[in-house]
């Protein structure tokens, strides 16, 4: 069934687990995160950032995923991922998304405050829930997000943010990077713990790819219940598909695409039982 994803993180939030975001580009990476969280009975929410935008018919795309959602065994939520401009967060309510990210990170804190306020009353008037960050994640490997400046999250800050903003959820950026880890990851429980103690709403985890499992778990134990997954899954279709044309004559498309959708699956089951806990 398609649901709010605040109440979804509510849930999470009470119940001490994490639900995987993955973020989403065609009919099988749709196909792959539903079908994951319905054999595994979890929740799920599916990510469209607005990057896909000039790509992607997004009134076709959201009719299709709440089709899908309806239908499903267990809760899905439809979210707009890392939205910089206000049209598409408009766009994004118009045609039925559960929530919206609002990335106004770019900004100097003042600014990112009136800015996210402003949307955060639009889209509550819509029923539409929404995130935001604050703080900035550095770009890894093979990852398809903006760079960032790699800024921690400070609590202080944090805690005016969501108190003058009215945000639903918040992305603390706590040393995770979008994309695969270039050396060591140093991701910084002790200061989502901080965070963690003066704000009381659901917290998200950008950059779910490559980050230790420890870490991951930790992080779901100190508030985070929404974790962001994008690269691992599209580099393991990426070099299924590798191998495929290495190996194969010419293949139907149908074909290929059911074999690079089943070649996703596995990844994205990983995440969904580590962030369940099981
Ligand atoms: P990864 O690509 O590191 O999984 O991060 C995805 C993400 O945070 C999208 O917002």
């Amino acid at each position: 069934m398609l649901v709010n994803t605040k109440d979804m993180l509510i849930n999470a939030q009470k119940g001490k687990y994490g639900v995987a975001a993955f973020n989403v580009y065609s009919l099988e990476t749709v196909q792959a995160a539903i079908r994951v969280a319905e054999q595994e009975d979890t929740p799920v929410i599916i990510a469209l950032g607005e990057r896909y935008f000039p790509t992607v018919d997004v009134e076709g795309f959201a009719a299709m995923v709440r089709a899908m959602a309806e239908k499903a065994s267990v809760p899905v939520s439809l979210h707009l991922d890392h939205a910089y401009e206000k049209e598409s967060i408009i766009r994004a309510i118009r045609c039925g998304f559960s929530s919206v990210m609002f990335d106004g990170s770019t900004h100097p804190l003042e600014e990112n405050i009136r800015l996210t306020k402003e949307i955060t009353e639009i889209a509550h008037m819509a029923g539409v829930s929404v995130e935001a960050e604050i703080g900035s994640l550095a770009k890894g490997a093979f990852s398809d997000e903006e760079e960032g400046t790699g800024t921690l999250t400070d609590p202080e800050s944090a805690k005016a943010f969501v108190e003058q903003t009215g945000v639903d959820f918040l992305a603390a950026a706590i040393g995770t990077v979008h994309g695969m880890y270039q050396g060591e990851p140093k991701i910084d429980i002790e200061l989502l713990g901080r965070i963690q103690q003066v704000v009381d709403i659901p917290l998200v985890l950008h950059g779910g790819s490559g980050t230790p499992e420890e870490k991951v778990r930790e992080a779901i134990q100190s508030g985070i219940t929404k974790i962001n997954v994008n690269t691992e899954v599209s580099m393991a279709a990426v070099s299924h598909l590798q191998t495929y044309f290495e190996n194969k004559d010419m293949m139907h498309l149908s074909t290929v695409m059911e074999d690079m959708q089943r070649a996703m699956e596995p990844v994205m089951a990983k995440f969904v039982r580590l962030f369940a806990g099981k």
